[in-house]
């Protein structure tokens, strides 16, 4: 089995995902998720805000097939979101349509985004959709519409590698946007699959955002992109205002701060919570160097 195979399978282990859930953040996972609790996650966001980085927190949170469990993983993110306003960090809020009960039943789901924009809205704060698998898409792309039809704080993201991508990026144009390259295993009748080509519309779809003149989040740790979206944005004048980059907590660290060093808008995304172990086991999977987080841990120890 390959190694990223393994990962994935582990990262779906229910029974490895529960017992994770006992303890705190274990074999490194401290290196890429902020916090067990929202008191820990606020004082690693106080930490990259003083670097000059906001933040867009996501509540960890795997197999979400129970009512009780989507009412508290609700719950959290209001928590966090009053968290964010007390302590006045930069932050908002990232979150997956299927914590909060996508799976078990639409309209649930609903009244749960609902309860969640209202909250956001009161305090003057963002929410993005994250999206995940194709099977989901439709059903998320349409609750964010109608989240959004009411309360006018919601942005989505855009997954590249999506044949439908550019529709839909044309479909959103007005919004506020994540590309990301896309993160899950999809069938070549939905999706590229060869890494150029999911490159070459990475960068075509960012292009076509900027140039629309709606807000960016560029979601990459990908300097080739990076490099090439700062020579973009110089030669189309188009002002550091209306983009961020954005990368996941723990990753180049080093890029990050040199980034904002550079007066560019930098987003880091925070992912907190006692969840911890398939969002670990998914970085494990996406890149075999990210071993090297477990291994420096093993020999500091
Ligand atoms: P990719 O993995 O393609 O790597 C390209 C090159 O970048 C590598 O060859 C290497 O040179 C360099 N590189 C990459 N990582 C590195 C590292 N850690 N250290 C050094 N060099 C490195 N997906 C999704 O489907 N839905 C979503 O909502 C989101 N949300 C999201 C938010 C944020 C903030 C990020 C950063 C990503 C996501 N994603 C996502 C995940 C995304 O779709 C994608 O799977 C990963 O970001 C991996 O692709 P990259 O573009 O980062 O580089």
């Amino acid at each position: 089995m390959a190694l990223r195979d393994m990962f994935i399978a582990l990262s779906e282990n229910k029974v490895l995902n529960e017992a994770a859930k006992k303890y705190g953040l274990k074999m490194g996972a401290q290196h890429v998720v902020a916090g067990t609790t929202i008191e820990e996650t606020i004082a690693s966001i106080k930490a990259l805000n003083k670097q000059g980085i906001s933040c867009t927190v996501d509540n960890l949170g795997e197999f979400v097939f129970e009512k009780s469990e989507a009412l508290a993983a609700k719950e959290q993110i209001i928590n966090m979101i009053e968290a964010i306003h007390n302590s006045g960090v930069d932050a908002h809020i990232s979150l997956k349509p299927s914590q909060l009960g996508l799976d078990i039943d639409k309209a649930f789901c609903l009244d749960n985004l609902m309860d969640i924009a209202e909250v956001a809205a009161n305090y003057n704060n963002f929410i993005n959709f994250d999206m995940e698998n194709y099977a989901r898409l439709h059903d998320s792309f349409e609750l964010m519409e109608t989240i959004n039809a009411k309360y006018n704080n919601i942005g989505t993201v855009i997954q590249a590698y999506f044949l439908e991508s550019i529709e839909n990026i044309e479909k959103y144009k007005n919004l506020r946007l994540r590309i990301v390259k896309g993160a899950y295993k999809e069938p070549s009748t939905i999706a590229y699959q060869d890494k150029a080509t999911i490159d070459a519309n990475y960068i075509s779809l960012i292009e076509y955002h900027l140039l629309n003149g709606s807000f960016t989040s560029i979601a990459t740790h990908d300097h080739h992109v990076i490099n090439h979206v700062k020579k973009f944005a110089e030669t189309h004048a188009i002002d550091k205002d209306k983009f961020e980059f954005q990368m996941l907590y723990g990753f180049r660290t080093d890029m990050q701060q040199a980034l904002a060093k550079e007066g560019y808008h930098f987003c880091v995304y925070v992912p907190f919570g006692s969840d911890w172990y398939g969002y670990f086991m998914r970085r494990l999977a996406e890149r075999p160097q990210n071993m090297a987080l477990i291994t420096k841990q093993v020999f500091t120890k």
